[in-house]
């Protein structure tokens, strides 16, 4: 078979980094997003977010011509053999349910240009039932659906891409798998897993695998609750958890729980969904992993008052942390500045640091601001608070940072720092499930 031409529809993290990926394996990939902006940021070399790693690649495969961008959905209905949907799938305003007019769109934008037999690969996160829809949009084409569920994590994305854990195929013919087996060899070829299922299967697996992430976290911050009333420590609980291989170590550290444009959105769509389906029963359970990742954001607050003194009134707080993990500078449903928004509404002066996601902070959060380094966000501070788990936080001098501020107290949202060092140093360190 020759190497077909790919498209890839939706240049955001999955999109951008899938299109890069795929072109350094050698294909002529041909990348479209709705956003002018964005596409001519790629096409001059420019990726238009924070993922490491990713520049280099691109600036790697744009001489080769075999990555080129495009607003244009007729020239990718004229060129590609398989079209990767990679748009965006994001919480309904309001609801708990996914927003799938994005896909509905992409879905329409293509459906109505094909002129030639393809495949169209659907890899964004969607509630079940929405491939078997879309796959009744291009039933009068020759267009073959295969749904292509992507588990890539922000800051990790190439690696995942090129070498993912397993690869799921969920197909409705022979010719879907041979297609999504040729596409794919470079990377099976690896002795990556490949699980060929259905249509419904492949949707579930993505939100199943989040589902059970969350849960994970959300199962040791509720330890972390209980360990706070009894004065244990939940960083050793969970050392000491982690040995069990039954239960493994991954995902189990307690702190400030999960944020970010997938594992929450994903787990009320999931709920949502289920609803819809009349098993809302199954998922109750992700109603609690939701609020217990909610009420550690509400502790992270409170902890942070009890050492000021009961008041948070015209303190000042320095914020290390806005991404909503490290290596990134997504700041979707970002824990860090959901806590730092809190205390700026109960009249804290809060000043935020991230070492990427600045720009992305003062844009969606202009009330709070801003610090160019740790040491500006931590000046004149009576409390310091570590948000997001950067290295550069994890291994910092707290005597450097202690000569900077009003008080030496610090809170650890994170878990990480070295309490024994910072306490050394005179920090008064609270974390969150610890004494
Ligand atoms: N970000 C991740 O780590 C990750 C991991 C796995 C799965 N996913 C899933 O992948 C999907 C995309 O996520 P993301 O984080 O890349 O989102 P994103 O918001 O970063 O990117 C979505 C892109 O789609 C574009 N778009 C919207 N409508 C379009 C249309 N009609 N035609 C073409 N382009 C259009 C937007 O302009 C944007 O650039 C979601 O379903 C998400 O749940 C994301």
């Amino acid at each position: 078979m020759p190497r077909p031409t790919l498209s890839v529809i939706g240049l955001g993290y999955l999109g951008a980094t899938h299109a890069i990926c795929m072109a350094d394996l050698g294909y002529d990939v041909i990348g479209l997003d709705v956003d002018a902006g964005k596409v001519e940021a790629l096409a001059n070399g420019t990726v238009p977010f924070f993922e490491p790693g990713l520049d280099e690649l691109l600036a790697k495969v744009l001489p080769t011509g075999r990555l080129t961008f495009t607003t244009s959905y007729d020239d990718i209905a004229e060129a590609a053999d398989v079209h990767f949907l990679c748009v965006g799938t994001p919480q309904r305003k309001g609801e708990n349910a996914a927003d799938i007019s994005y896909v509905d769109a992409a879905v329409e934008s293509l459906a109505t240009r094909l002129r030639r037999p393809c495949t169209v690969v659907g890899k964004s996160t969607v509630p079940v039932g929405t491939a078997e829809r879309v796959a009744e949009q291009f039933a009068h084409n020759e267009v073959e659906l295969v749904w292509n569920p992507e588990f890539l994590r922000e800051g990790w994305a190439i690696e995942d891409t090129l070498h993912p854990d397993r690869l799921v195929f969920g197909v409705t013919s022979e010719r879907g798998e041979q297609t999504m087996r040729a596409v794919f060899a470079p990377i099976i070829d690896t002795g990556v897993p490949v699980v060929v299922t259905d249509l419904a299967t492949a949707q579930l697996v993505k939100v199943a695998a989040n589902a059970f992430l969350a849960t994970k976290i959300s199962f040791i911050n509720a330890m972390a609750e209980v360990c706070e009333v009894v004065h244990a420590d939940v960083k050793k609980l969970s050392e000491a958890l982690s040995y069990d291989e039954r239960i493994g170590g991954r995902f189990l550290h307690a702190g400030l729980g999960f944020g970010g444009g997938c594992l929450p959105k994903d787990i009320r769509a999931f709920m949502a969904r289920a609803g819809e389906l009349g098993v809302d029963q199954a998922l109750t359970f992700l109603t609690e992993v939701d609020a217990i990742n909610q009420r550690r954001r509400a502790r992270m607050v409170d902890l942070t008052r009890e050492l000021l003194d009961d008041s948070l009134s015209g303190r000042r707080i320095g914020v290390l942390g806005a991404a909503f993990k490290p290596h990134s500078d997504d700041i979707r449903d970002s824990p860090a500045l959901d806590v730092a928004s809190r205390l700026h509404r109960a009249g804290a002066h809060v000043t935020v640091y991230d070492p990427a996601a600045l720009a992305n902070a003062r844009r969606d959060y202009p009330a709070l601001a801003y610090a160019e380094s740790a040491v500006d966000a931590a000046a004149g501070a009576d409390a310091v608070l570590h948000l997001t788990e950067w290295p550069e936080f994890v291994q910092m001098d707290p005597e450097v940072l202690g000569a900077v501020v009003n008080r030496r107290n610090v809170v650890d949202g994170r878990n990480a720092l070295d309490a024994t060092r910072w306490r050394a140093a005179g920090w008064h360190y609270r974390a969150l499930g610890r004494p």
